[in-house]
């Protein structure tokens, strides 16, 4: 007779007929226990509590009804705790399983490996250094080295192996940061032509970009520290052609094909002739607006052939070669580029702000 038999017999009856409680109530767990070793889902646990502990039909209730209410006196305590037994034991492994299964389930999703992985913040490269290296690739592809300089210079360096004279008001224009020891943090990159001719002969053909100050005060439009990108060459034969064709097809790999290049003369002590170079405006395509204050242009850099005094400063016959050189804000092409109305957006490492150039 299986359990399921029993359970709905008079537990006198099966007495009777030679059963004994202890054993029965074996027997139900033992049943349990087979039954519940094949449970592997949500639904097979749901089934199994049911079968065992349903109101109406579970072998439990049954077992309730038909032996602990029905037993004989002298078997009712016996049987009433069994009964309690085995109810807190069905009750209690029921729950376990439960537990198990969840746990079971989350396993198996951790081991899925056609799940994507949990997100990795990745950084962005600043607007900046983004510009900084697309211009440092344009130049690359016109067969131009990279390099660099010290931040901290010495008056020669940064003024008068320039041509600056010693009382040129470009020192002061300059805003020139000093140290107490006579040296100067750089207020433009120029100085480094003058290091790198210093190290080699010609040809030399360079783009160098870093960090300036001056003592300004912080606006829209300056900061005490900026970056600058300077290009240079030096060979034999290298007129204004060279310079203007090299600027022209650098501004337009830049700012696109679309835009003008105008060259108006100028002064820089270590340039002669020198020039400022002004693109038609990127905002309104040059019909005007109040970014290029309705002129049509706006100036992005300045340059000039190498002062004939430059080049004697280190060594080189200015009857043998020459060389153009160029310099400008990369701050200010990265607003240019991007329409950021605010330098300051650019120093100040807000990830609101920097996370739109990823
Ligand atoms: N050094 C200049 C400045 O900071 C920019 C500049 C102008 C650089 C003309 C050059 C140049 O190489 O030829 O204002």
């Amino acid at each position: 007779m299986s359990v399921d038999e029993k359970a709905t017999r008079n537990l006198a009856d099966l007495l009777a007929g030679g059963d004994d409680v202890e054993r029965l109530y074996g027997e139900l767990q033992s049943a349990f226990e087979a039954e519940r070793a094949g449970v592997a889902a949500e639904e097979d646990l749901k089934k199994l509590r049911d079968r065992w502990l349903g109101r109406k039909n579970g072998l439990l209730t049954h077992t309730n009804d038909n032996w602990l209410k029905a037993a004989p006196r002298e078997h009712k305590p016996q049987v009433g705790r069994l009964q309690n037994e085995a109810k807190r034991h069905i009750e209690a492994a029921l729950e376990q399983t439960k537990s198990s299964l969840g746990k079971d389930q989350r396993g198996r999703r951790q081991l899925d490996v056609t799940l994507p992985g949990p997100p990795r913040l990745i950084g962005a490269r600043h607007p900046v250094q983004m510009v900084r290296e697309e211009i440092e690739g344009i130049f690359h592809g016109l067969g131009y080295s990279c390099a660099e300089g010290p931040e901290i210079e010495t008056f020669y360096y940064n003024f008068e192996a320039l041509n600056f004279p010693p009382d040129h008001p470009a020192v002061d224009e300059m805003d020139t940061i000093f140290m107490t020891d006579g040296r100067l943090l750089r207020t433009h990159t120029s100085p480094i032509q003058i290091r790198l001719m210093e190290r080699q002969k010609p040809p030399l053909r360079y783009v160098v970009a870093g960090k300036v100050y001056r003592n300004d005060a912080a606006d829209s439009t300056h900061s005490p520290m900026f970056h600058q990108i300077e290009m240079f060459a030096v060979d034999r034969d290298i007129s204004f052609c060279d310079l203007k064709g090299t600027l022209d097809y650098f501004l337009k790999e830049f700012f696109g094909p679309e835009i003008k290049t105008r060259f108006r003369p100028s002064f820089f002590p270590f340039t002669e002739p020198s020039a400022e170079v002004d693109i038609s405006c990127i905002f309104c395509a040059g019909r005007g607006c109040r970014i290029c204050k309705q002129s049509g242009f706006i100036e992005v850099l300045g340059c000039g052939m190498i002062d004939p005094e430059v080049l004697k400063h280190v060594g080189y016959d200015p009857e043998e070669y020459s060389g153009f050189a160029a310099g400008f804000g990369l701050d200010r092409f990265a607003q240019l580029k991007y329409d950021i109305n605010d330098m300051q957006l650019l120093f100040q490492g807000d990830v609101r702000f920097l996370r739109q150039f990823r």
